[in-house]
């Protein structure tokens, strides 16, 4: 195959000139253009389809794994092949006229010019209407069902949206801990619930230096933003919105993990405040919340006593202290500013920092500890000069919190 090389200003020239004579190009270098459109047009395309692709995909809508979740599904698929069959109608009458009724060698009159059609403009705003009213009856029927209130018996679990990261907050009267002000129980990052049993979301955004339950302050920057709360496996988005209370319902049909994330932008770290919700079954969540709702255990080692004396006391030379921010129920540790590390290295807190990094990877808490910013541009958690001799019995401590 030969191909074709013509300078640019030639080949402009002729494009220009062949344009001006009818829309071609010059004779000969006609099927060239159209072939480097086609593979141009075609790589595009693949290049579309191949961007959905990923090995172990977690987070589909189309793979429900609870009630609210499948009924969502139940909706976007009838709504899905219906606006398939009005685009496949469009897009084909478009084409179809295009190619039939294209201007011919030997056909150089001008068409015929009309304006303006009643039955046709008639027929194509009534239609579209007819679609909109057919979808409207399972999609409203669909929103009163989500709507409905949770059940009697339905846990309760207060999601707290912070820059950026997620605080879940237990709020059931059963849900206490056993020490402090017995508020309730509070974890971060990784939210548990029971299989088979329907959870009630309340969702608000928090600030970073208000407390848990204050009402939100709009003077404080970091708790003016909305976020979006999802899980794609379970239920769908729903905003955060600052001085409102939204709610989900939802349960999750069986033990499992469900990976979620931050689904409207707020800020800087936006893309990393992801989370895990995870289900467990009946007796695995009995001892979950039993062990919960104790304080932690005092560090029995060495490192970890000295990491808990670093925690709870002011950092030498003025640099600030751990527990301005953070809480470790049954210490003087008691603020809501950042995630409440009591339970920090339970077998199901996974992740931390917005889901960011490995809890059970120690490299990866220590260069977190050593330069948080480094590694998640734009958090709140300050560098505060940490020796490696700070941070080893840091993260001792850290893993002795489960
Ligand atoms: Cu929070 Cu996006």
């Amino acid at each position: 195959m030969q191909v074709h090389r013509v300078p640019v200003s030639r080949w402009y020239s002729a494009r220009v000139s062949g344009l001006r004579a009818g829309l071609r190009s010059p004779p000969g270098e006609r099927g060239t253009v159209r072939k480097k459109a086609f593979w141009v047009l075609g790589l595009l395309a693949l290049a579309l389809l191949l961007a959905a692709c990923a090995p172990n995909a977690t987070q589909s809508t189309l793979d429900p794994a609870g009630p609210t979740a499948q009924t969502q599904k139940d909706l976007f698929v009838p709504v899905f092949w219906i606006a398939v069959g009005v685009f496949v109608l469009v897009e084909g009458s478009i084409l179809l006229i295009a190619v039939k009724y294209r201007r011919r060698k030997g056909h150089e009159r001008i068409p015929k010019q009309t304006h303006g059609n009643t039955r046709l403009e008639i027929g194509w705003t009534i239609a579209p209407a007819l679609v909109l009213a057919v979808v409207m009856v399972p999609t409203v029927s669909v929103i009163w069902d989500l709507a409905r209130a949770p059940s009697a018996d339905a846990l309760h679990v207060t999601v707290q949206g912070y820059q950026w990261w997620w605080g879940f907050q237990y709020t059931d009267e059963d849900m206490k801990v056993s020490y402090g002000q017995q508020g309730p129980i509070t974890t971060a990052d990784v939210m548990v619930v029971p299989a088979g049993r329907q959870v009630d979301l309340t969702l608000e955004a928090a600030g970073g230096l208000i407390g848990p339950g204050d009402p939100p302050d709009p003077a404080k920057a970091d708790n003016v933003v909305i976020h979006s709360f999802w899980t794609p496996r379970l239920f769908g988005k729903q905003d955060v919105v600052p001085g409102r209370d939204n709610h989900i319902t939802f349960s999750a049909d069986a033990p499992g993990t469900f990976t979620g994330q931050c689904a409207e932008f707020c800020g800087l770290q936006h893309g990393l405040m992801k989370f895990k919700v995870v289900a467990l079954g009946q007796s695995d969540w009995d001892s979950w919340v039993s062990d919960r709702k104790l304080p932690a255990a005092d560090p029995t080692e060495a490192l970890a006593k000295k990491g808990e004396q670093i925690f709870l006391n002011p950092l030498s030379n003025d640099r600030g202290s751990c527990v301005n921010c953070h809480a470790i129920g049954g210490t003087e540790a008691s603020s809501g500013a950042a995630p409440n590390l009591t339970d920090f290295y339970d077998p199901t807190h996974t992740c931390f920092a917005g889901c960011d990094f490995d809890t059970f990877d120690p490299e990866a808490l220590k260069t977190w500890l050593r330069d948080p910013d480094a590694v998640k541009l734009g958090t709140k958690m300050p560098n505060y000069h940490l020796s490696e001799d700070e941070i080893s019995a840091l993260v001792a401590y850290l893993q002795s919190l489960k």
